[in-house]
């Protein structure tokens, strides 16, 4: 296991690896202002479904301790207010409206008692520690799911990070390939580099090497090929936000590879802890996709433009895998199976009351 956290609160500071850096340089930042933190979070210094939950959570707790009014009412409609502008930062992610929603009921609550304002700031602390914990207890729960899908030796297919580095510890879909290392499975981890911003090559492969487990990086365009070549046992992916349906939003990519092993019955698992599922959304079809900037493509990681200028560039982060590509969905309250409709919210009874 790698000895990395993505997200420290420690000594009143909120501090995250700079992932923008890696794998050269492990630079880790103070983030003080909600400003900070909204950048962070889009420019992709901290990124990962839940990470970016965990550090708007904490980012909420430090924007809001300073505030000076006594007021409740007050101090609540500044804290809304905060928590919408973070929860601009980025689209996709269910976590992050998810984690500012739970800081802003447990707000209400404490309102509607016209509560202190030292009270309500403690509380915002008290629920940024709890989602973080609880991110980092429901990934080991799916570490030990997903290991009970897999065999010692097994090749696996992974695209972008959903690792550590996207959690509070563990990640979601590399989860088992820690616990599975511990107990001596051997994986071959294939890693697809993930255009345009390299999350897998960056990322994964950085965390797999640290770890000791055996790590090849190919490029986005031959997963076909190590799929054809017998090298895949199963494709393990984390997820963005789930319908309730089961389609799920993850890393650009992530529906085509469903495509390809659906064609060779390679099995095919998404790792979705219960707070990425929105069952606010009915489908796929109704997820808000993130449209970045096209320098990402040409010219962010090169040190010469690797597109000419004058081409129009389309940079979507995310694609919608169909929940019929889907083999089984794993969840720290353990593995769905289709109808996935009926199940997830079996899964997700104790999220249901959030
Ligand atoms: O743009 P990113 O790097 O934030 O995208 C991350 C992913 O797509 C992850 O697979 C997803 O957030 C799950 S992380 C456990």
């Amino acid at each position: 296991m790698v000895e990395v956290t993505a997200v420290k609160f420690e000594d009143d500071k909120l501090v995250i690896l700079d992932q923008t850096k890696l794998p050269g340089r492990e630079e880790y930042v103070t983030l003080e202002t909600k400003e900070g933190v909204w950048d962070a979070i889009k420019k992709l210094m901290v990124r990962g479904a839940p990470a970016i939950g965990i550090a708007a959570a904490y980012g909420l707790y430090v924007t809001m301790r300073d505030s000076e009014t006594a007021d409740i009412h007050e101090f609540v409609s500044r804290a809304q207010e905060a928590a919408d502008y973070l929860n601009s930062s980025r689209p996709t992610a269910v976590n992050l409206s998810w984690a500012l929603k739970r800081q802003m009921k447990a707000l209400r609550e404490l309102e509607s008692q016209e509560k202190s304002v030292d009270e309500a700031k403690q509380t915002l602390l008290e629920v940024a520690d709890q989602i973080r914990q609880e991110d980092e207890d429901s990934c080991k729960a799916m570490g030990e799911y997903g290991l009970s899908l897999l065999k010692p030796g097994m090749g696996i297919l992974t695209h972008c990070n959903a690792g550590t580095l996207a959690t509070a510890k563990y990640g979601t879909s590399i989860a088992p390939l820690y616990l599975g290392q511990e107990r001596g499975y051997n994986f071959r981890v294939f890693s697809d580099e993930t255009r345009p911003l390299l999350q897998g090559a960056r990322l994964t492969a950085w965390e797999m090497v640290k770890a000791g487990i055996d790590e090849t990086v190919i490029c986005d365009n031959m997963a076909y090929t190590v799929m054809k070549k017998g090298w895949i046992d199963a494709v393990m992916v984390g997820c963005d936000r789930m319908a309730a349906n089961g389609d799920g939003a993850n890393k650009i990519g992530t529906a085509g590879l469903s495509v390809i092993a659906k064609s060779f019955g390679i099995p095919f698992y998404m790792f979705v802890p219960t707070s990425t599922i929105d069952f606010d959304t009915p489908t796929g079809d109704d997820i808000t996709i993130e449209l970045r900037d096209g320098e990402e493509i040409r010219s962010l990681w090169y040190a010469e433009p690797q597109a000419p200028e004058g081409a129009k560039f389309f940079n979507p982060a995310f694609d919608v895998t169909p929940a019929e590509n889907i083999t089984a969905i794993i969840t720290e309250n353990g593995i769905v199976r289709p109808p996935f409709s009926e199940n997830l919210r079996k899964a997700a009874e104790n999220r249901l009351e959030d």
